[in-house]
C-alpha cells in the first residue's frame, strides 16, 4: 500500500473546497493528507478552517502585484511546498495566476478547480459570465495548472443546469455544491492512479 498523497492546498478565499477536501479524508474515501494550507490573504476563511481542523496553516504576503506573485513569494511557497513533503498542489479558489519558479518546480502536479464548462467562460465570476452569456447550463472543471489563465488540461468537468429565475448568487451556489464532489474524486483519481 502507497503512503496517502500529501497535498498542499493554496486558496485566498473561504475555502469551502478545501473544507470537502478535508471531509473526504475524514471519511477515509480520499487516501490523501493536507501537509500545509498557504493563502495570500492574511485573514482569509481557508486558514481559519485549517486551523479548526488542525492542519497546518500559513499566510504568506504576496508582494506587490495584484494578479500574480512576485517571483521571490513564489520561491517561498515552492520552499514551504517542499519542506512539507507535498506530492499535489491544489489551488482551491487562488486568487493569483501562477508563475515561475512555482509552475516549473511541480510541473504537472498542480490542479485547480474552476467554475465553468472550460474552455468557455475562463477568469472571474464564470458563473456570472454564463448567466450573462443566456446559457441555459455551466458547470465545473478540474484541470492541470500551467501559465496560462484556466488552460491546461482538463482532468474532469460537472455539468450543471442554469434556471430561469437564477441570480449569480444562486447559481454560482449550485456550481460549488458541484465542485464539492468532483474536487475529492480527481483527487481520488490521482490518488489512485500513482505509481507505485
Ligand atoms: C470556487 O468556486 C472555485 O471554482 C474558484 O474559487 C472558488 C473558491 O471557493 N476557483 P472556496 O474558497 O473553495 O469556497
Amino acid at each position: 500500500m502507497s503512503a496517502p498523497l500529501v497535498l498542499g492546498v493554496l486558496g485566498s478565499g473561504k475555502g469551502s473546497n478545501f473544507g470537502a477536501i478535508v471531509e473526504a479524508i475524514a471519511a477515509s474515501t480520499l487516501d490523501a493528507r493536507i501537509g500545509i494550507v498557504i493563502s495570500d490573504v492574511a485573514d482569509a476563511g481557508i486558514l481559519e478552517l485549517a486551523r479548526a481542523r488542525g492542519c497546518p496553516a500559513l499566510y504568506l504576503p504576496p508582494g506587490r502585484f495584484k494578479s500574480k506573485l512576485e517571483p521571490e513569494r513564489e520561491l517561498e511557497i515552492v520552499n514551504v511546498l517542499r519542506a512539507h513533503q507535498v506530492d499535489l498542489v491544489v489551488l482551491a479558489g487562488f486568487m493569483r495566476l501562477l508563475k515561475e519558479p512555482l509552475v516549473t518546480a511541480f510541473a504537472g502536479r498542480i490542479i485547480n478547480i474552476h467554475p465553468s464548462l472550460l474552455p468557455k467562460f475562463p477568469g472571474l465570476a464564470a458563473w456570472r459570465q454564463a448567466l450573462e452569456a443566456g446559457e441555459r447550463e455551466t458547470g465545473c472543471t478540474v484541470h492541470r495548472v500551467d501559465l496560462g489563465m484556466d488552460t491546461g488540461p482538463i482532468l474532469a468537468q460537472a455539468r450543471v443546469p442554469i434556471h430561469p429565475d437564477d441570480t449569480a448568487e444562486t447559481l454560482h451556489a449550485r456550481i460549488q455544491a458541484a465542485e464539492h464532489g468532483l474536487y475529492p474524486e480527481v483527487i481520488r483519481r490521482l490518488a489512485a492512479d500513482r505509481p507505485s
